[in-house]
């Protein structure tokens, strides 16, 4: 590694002023203020504060001289050259999108932070080998279009690009591929992708209260646990709320709060921690005196064990075929998203660890409670994810927080863990 400046690369340091900056400017686009002074994020993927965002951090990219690319299903890729381009690159993102009621920290933080890592290399005159890639991927929250992680998903070949487009949106109906297009960003290069990089790194914030509550700064990912989502659609009778005797209802209201109930008493009978939330309901009429003719809601459950969430998943059919018997209504369910728990590669999180303790920082081995891009490239590169805590465990709440501190710290271990790998020669 060549370096104009004459101290060590080991020492080199992000600037986090810069990186807090821009954080703030993204966090303008799609603002939403609660009470209390706390603010996030509304940027569903794909929509008019999606396109803005996305403009804004390609201006970024631009600005510093990197070549920005955009893939078919509108993953951004913006690349600092290395000496070597016959080397696979070393990339390093996360997502611009957020939940309706996000946070600012969510996924932009590994997108900004790995820009930040650009910009450090290009401040000090770092040359490297491998060129660096800093990347953003579509849709990964998957709170408008299902599943989660859907462009890193296509970027790796999981899922074709046209089943994708053709993905319709939850809340208002619109076509993928269409909303993409409108908001300019159906880009030229084909997915999936043929450039497989010689490592994947993402930071992102914790998302839980674990590293907050145990006192540690630094998350060393090992994998993500499992992802189930089950959309139900249950039709019944709609009829008077004053006039139906109950025994003559078959009632949809009644059948998702069922549903939710059974889900919260299923985590306590399965192994490894499980979770399960009921996140979305939407009755039809949805009025105060009529006993609803459909119910449409979806489960998320997940662990780090996949034979305890296939179980979970069995028990949840069982009682929806029950449920269905019981209340005479008719009960329907598909797969939103289906992802296997996902180890991230040993050498690179023991990488990961080595570089926090010689900054100094303490560390936590723990796996995700979230999805993250991380674990679609793991299925094609050695990756490995850097946490930082979360004030109060929050995300996706726009009360969401980060210290300065924990994020200058996270940022710094992605800075010095990429840097080794770009310079890791032909290994
Ligand atoms: C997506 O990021 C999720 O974990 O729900
Ligand atoms: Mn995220
Ligand atoms: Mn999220």
């Amino acid at each position: 590694m060549a370096n104009r400046d004459t101290s060590s690369t080991a020492d080199l340091q992000i600037d986090v002023g810069r990186l807090v900056a821009r954080l703030d400017e993204l966090g303008q686009i799609g603002r939403i203020d609660g009470p209390n002074g706390e603010w996030g994020n509304a940027r569903l993927a794909l929509t008019d504060e999606d396109r803005a965002g996305r403009d804004l951090v390609v201006a970024w990219m631009r600005d510093l001289g990197l070549t920005v690319t955009i893939d078919a299903i509108g993953n951004v890729v913006a690349t600092r050259l290395g000496t070597r381009p016959d080397l696979a690159p070393v990339m390093s993102g996360s997502h611009i999108d957020t939940v309706g009621t996000g946070g600012r920290f969510d996924g932009n933080l590994g997108v900004l932070a790995a820009l930040e890592v650009a910009e450090t290399l290009e401040q000090y005159g770092v040359e490297t080998e491998r060129s660096f890639q800093v990347a953003f991927f579509t849709d990964e929250e998957g709170a408008r279009f299902a599943p989660d992680m859907l462009g890193s998903l296509v970027h790796v070949g999981g899922m074709p690009l046209e089943e994708a487009l053709d993905t319709i949106a939850v809340d208002d109906g619109a076509r993928l591929g269409d909303e993409l297009s409108r908001i300019g960003y159906a880009g030229p290069v084909p997915c999936p992708t043929t450039s497989v990089p010689h490592a994947f790194v993402e930071l992102h914030i914790e998302q839980g209260p674990i590293l907050e509550t145990e006192g540690f700064t630094i998350g060393v990912v090992e994998g993500v646990q499992g992802i189930s989502w089950t959309e139900i659609v249950i039709v019944g009778q709609s009829a008077h709320a004053g006039t139906t005797p109950m025994r003559l209802r078959h009632d949809p209201s009644y059948c998702a709060g069922a549903i939710a109930t059974f889900v919260r008493d299923l985590t306590r009978r399965i192994r490894h921690d499980q979770v399960g939330t009921v996140g979305r309901i939407e009755l039809y009429p949805n009025l105060v005196n009529v006993v609803p003719a459909r119910a449409v809601l979806v489960v998320d459950m997940r662990n780090t064990d996949d034979r305890a969430l296939s179980e979970a998943e069995a028990l949840l059919a069982e009682f929806l075929d029950d449920l269905a018997a019981s209340e005479g209504v008719d009960i329907t369910k598909r797969s939103l998203a289906r992802f296997e728990p996902v180890d991230f590669d040993p050498a690179l999180v023991d990488r990961v660890e080595a570089t926090a303790h010689r900054l100094g920082y303490s560390t936590r081995r723990m796996p995700s409670g979230a999805g993250h891009d991380a674990q679609m490239l793991a299925r094609i590169c050695p990756t490995a994810m850097v946490f930082t805590p979360s004030v109060n465990g929050l995300s996706h709440n726009i009360a969401e927080f980060t210290e300065t501190s924990d994020l200058e710290a996270g940022a710094n271990v992605l800075l010095q863990v990429i840097m080794e790998r770009l310079d890791s020669g032909d290994d």
